[in-house]
């Protein structure tokens, strides 16, 4: 077992300072880094972070390229709830990333196979990831590889469990208009990237946190295949870190 290497801020907003130095120091030596983001509450605290830092003169994102992790299907990409809109609302419109440089999955894609597909060839295309950021879901998910029997391979379509559509109806008018489905990248995609940048805030993912890094590899905790990638550095908060 490889140990990732472990930042433990005094809060959630200091573990997004922690992690804007790793983007910070990544994108000053590889100027055209090909980012791997995420959405949900946990980057938030990031995203402000890498706003500042470029309006600061800290960071130059206008070479950067990103990936997203996923999307919800049936969302369009303008719609409130979709992750594109969220990555513009929260990074991508307030940086000087090329709008051609950022690329999320597609929740409307007809042909969703042909879809996946093509992602995984763009992402390719740019070299692979260079930095992949996660959140850890409470279930252990990162992306949308929710407990399986097996881990999934690359970009695919899921059905997304009852506790994460209970997790994220905290964004919708109610839990019937959270989406049952996604596209995700997959759990090999996620461990192509070079170096895996995984952050856990608050007392509720310590228990899952716990299992992910100090438990046994499982598909029924995703986010524990991480335990055989090379590259990890854990940035969690004191309330998340599982001991004293
Ligand atoms: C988001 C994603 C998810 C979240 C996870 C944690 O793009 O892929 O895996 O990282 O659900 O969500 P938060 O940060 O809201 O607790």
């Amino acid at each position: 077992m490889i140990h990732p290497r472990i930042l433990v801020a005094a809060t959630a907003e200091e573990a997004g300072a922690l992690a804007a130095n790793e983007f910070e120091a990544l994108i000053a030596k590889k100027p055209a880094a090909v980012l791997g983001l995420a959405t949900g509450s946990t980057p938030l605290p990031l995203y402000r972070e890498l706003i500042a830092r470029e309006k600061a003169g800290k960071i130059d994102f206008s070479r950067v390229r990103s990936a997203n992790l996923d999307e919800y299907k049936g969302l369009a990409p303008d719609h409130e709830q979709s992750y594109r809109k969220f990555m513009q609302d929260n990074l991508f419109d307030h940086i000087s990333i090329k709008p051609e440089n950022t690329i999320v999955p597609s929740g409307l894609a007809e042909d969703v196979e042909k879809e996946c597909d093509e992602y995984e060839e763009k992402i390719e295309a740019w070299g692979g990831v260079d930095c992949q950021l996660l959140g850890l879901g409470h279930d252990g998910h990162i992306g949308f590889n929710e407990p399986e029997d097996h881990f999934p391979a690359k970009t695919h379509e899921v059905q997304l469990t009852e506790m994460t559509i209970e997790a994220n109806k905290r964004f919708f008018a109610s839990i019937d208009d959270v989406p049952r489905a996604a596209v995700t990248m997959g759990i090999g995609t996620i461990m192509a990237a070079k170096k895996v940048l995984i952050i856990v805030t608050g007392a509720d993912k310590k228990e899952i946190l716990k299992k992910t890094f100090w438990g046994p590899v499982d598909p029924q905790v995703p986010a524990s295949i991480l335990q055989f990638h090379p590259d990890v550095t854990l940035i969690c908060d004191k309330a998340a870190y599982p001991f004293d």
